[in-house]
């Protein structure tokens, strides 16, 4: 296990990918937050931060319990922090160093720089430099703006680097990460999807035995990887709650009902459209149709979690960037842009123990977890879908009618994606029905009807996005198959807007 201390740095969970995917499992901590027992760490990471060393606001926690202790890697910022308490000298860089450099290894017979070429690229960024090593420091390499690029200090197993091996541009970052992690700290590469998963199982079945666990599932990737995982755990008493809230694409309800009780999972589908549509009519507010939705789904899971008697526990998909406590550069709170948690009181189900089987996961392990649980590619590769639905892809008030076009429209843009080999090009896709009516003409006949919006991205997290670049010609036909099949539609534009500034869904 690996510890990496966050400094605020906005690469830090990239670390922990990359620190992953060579199969070590790793935790991010605050940096002012180090855990008082430090037995179950094999190595510590220490990430870059926005801020100066130099500054008197700067991260300053102390290092005694870890330094010299533990072998050590430190980045960026946490290679200038040994260097500033620790007898070096740090200092503003006179030359500018952001971007792409080479590494001139001074030292390439240190394991550290095992298999690493002479001038390999590395990324830096940062404006302070270290000017003079700290106590007992050996240099390693150099790069032409940086002289100490890396460090070790003398009888200890701790290394310091001012470049960034977790980011892409740095070619060989892994092979560093893996030198450190596995060459010098010893670590075991275990940490894989199928030990994951057999671990997992174990310790659900024995923190559960057989008391009862309710689950509710949306039809995502995360809530379904889970409900396998207790379902292998705790069999029948893990009890699914799947409810349709008559905002969920064409057939979905139906149809991913059907694929829960193939996979097994003792699953009851609740219909509820008429309780959500009824409570949305006449709402044409963003937020307070997401508050609104997020209030009757409460209302409608506490019924039902009711029904299955002496429940215990309360089990969700929750992911590990959902977890991650950040540290925040500025100190000060972030706008909300949207609201996609709205709790409103404390329903009874809350009251329930929770257990979230995949909560130190990120998405793409979530998904290699779930493909070694034997759930289907169709399942584990399916576009994100937010929790309000369709309410927040047509723009002004809900009715029943124009959730029906929207789900007809969204339906021949997804099926058409999948036909022309493009769903999994696209991280994320749907059609947005817009409050406006325009002039066209159909037959001999002039219409004023609606207009729908087709938005496709490109994106890793959701957080930034980029439009997809779909072909004309499947443009051009997804266009005519809308309009000429969807009564009511006479008009088809495609987003062309990134993220940001615009927002990925309309609302
Ligand atoms: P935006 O529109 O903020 O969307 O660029 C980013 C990602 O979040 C999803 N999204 C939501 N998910 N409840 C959810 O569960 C919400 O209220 C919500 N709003 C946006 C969106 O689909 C995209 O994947």
């Amino acid at each position: 296990n690996v510890l990496i201390l966050d400094f605020g740095s906005q690469y830090t969970q990239l670390i922990a990918r990359r620190v992953r995917e060579l199969n070590i499992f790793c935790e991010i901590k605050p940096y002012n937050k180090l855990p008082d027992d430090l037995s179950a760490y094999g190595a510590v990471i220490l990430s870059g931060s926005p801020f100066s060393v130099r500054a008197e606001d700067a991260p300053h926690p102390d290092l005694s319990k870890i330094k010299g202790k533990k072998p050590i890697l430190a980045i960026c910022y946490g290679a200038q922090y040994l260097a500033h308490f620790h007898g070096g000298n740090v200092a503003p860089s006179n030359t500018r160093e952001y971007g792409r450099a080479r590494l001139t290894t001074i030292k390439n017979d240190e394991p550290f720089f095992y298999e690493i070429s002479e001038s390999s690229q590395v990324w830096m960024s940062h404006s302070d430099t270290i000017k003079e090593l700290p106590t007992g420091a050996v240099r390693l390499a150099s790069t032409s703006d940086v002289e100490n690029a890396a460090y070790r200090i003398d009888g200890e197993q701790t290394f310091g680097i001012q470049f960034h091996p977790e980011v892409y541009h740095t070619i060989q970052g892994k092979q560093v990460l893996e030198n450190f992690l596995v060459h010098i700290a010893g670590l075991k590469q275990t940490w894989t999807p199928d030990a994951f998963a057999e671990t997992t199982v174990n310790e659900l079945r024995e923190k559960i035995g057989n008391q009862k666990v309710i689950l509710g599932l949306s039809g995502g990737v995360d809530s379904t990887v889970a409900a396998v995982l207790l379902h292998k755990a705790i069999g029948k008493h893990l009890h699914c709650i799947f409810v349709n809230n008559g905002l969920l694409r064409k057939n979905e309800f139906t149809d991913v009902l059907e694929q829960y009780k193939g996979m097994g999972l003792n699953v009851k589908g609740v219909d509820a459209s008429a309780r959500f549509l009824d409570a949305l009519a006449g709402e044409d507010d963003p937020e307070r149709k997401r508050k609104i939705i997020g209030r009757v789904f409460i209302e409608v899971f506490d019924d039902e979690s009711h029904l299955v008697e002496d429940a215990q526990w309360l089990g969700q998909g929750t992911i590990y960037p959902d977890v991650i406590e950040s540290v925040s550069a500025t100190g000060g709170p972030s706008a909300t842009i949207k609201s996609h948690h709205n709790v409103g009181g404390l329903p009874d189900f809350m009251k329930l123990k929770v257990v979230e089987p995949l909560k130190m996961l990120f998405k793409d392990e979530v998904r290699r977890v779930g493909a070694s649980l034997g759930i289907a590619d169709e399942r584990l590769g399916r576009h994100p879908f937010p929790g309000p639905g369709l309410a927040i892809r047509i723009l002004g008030d809900i009715t029943r009618e124009k959730v029906a076009i929207l789900q007809e429209v969204d339906a021949i843009f997804i099926d058409g994606l999948r036909e022309w080999g493009l769903y999994d090009k696209v991280w994320q896709a749907g059609a947005m029905l817009l409050p406006v009516n325009s002039v066209g003409v159909m037959g001999d006949e002039r219409t004023y009807e609606k207009c729908v919006a087709l938005r496709a991205v490109e994106s890793t997290d959701g957080m930034t996005a980029d439009w997809v670049n779909l072909p004309y010609e499947f443009l051009q036909k997804t266009s005519n198959e809308i309009i000429n099949k969807v009564p009511g539609v006479n008009r088809v534009v495609y987003d062309i807007s990134s993220k940001p500034p615009a927002t990925i869904e309309w609302e």
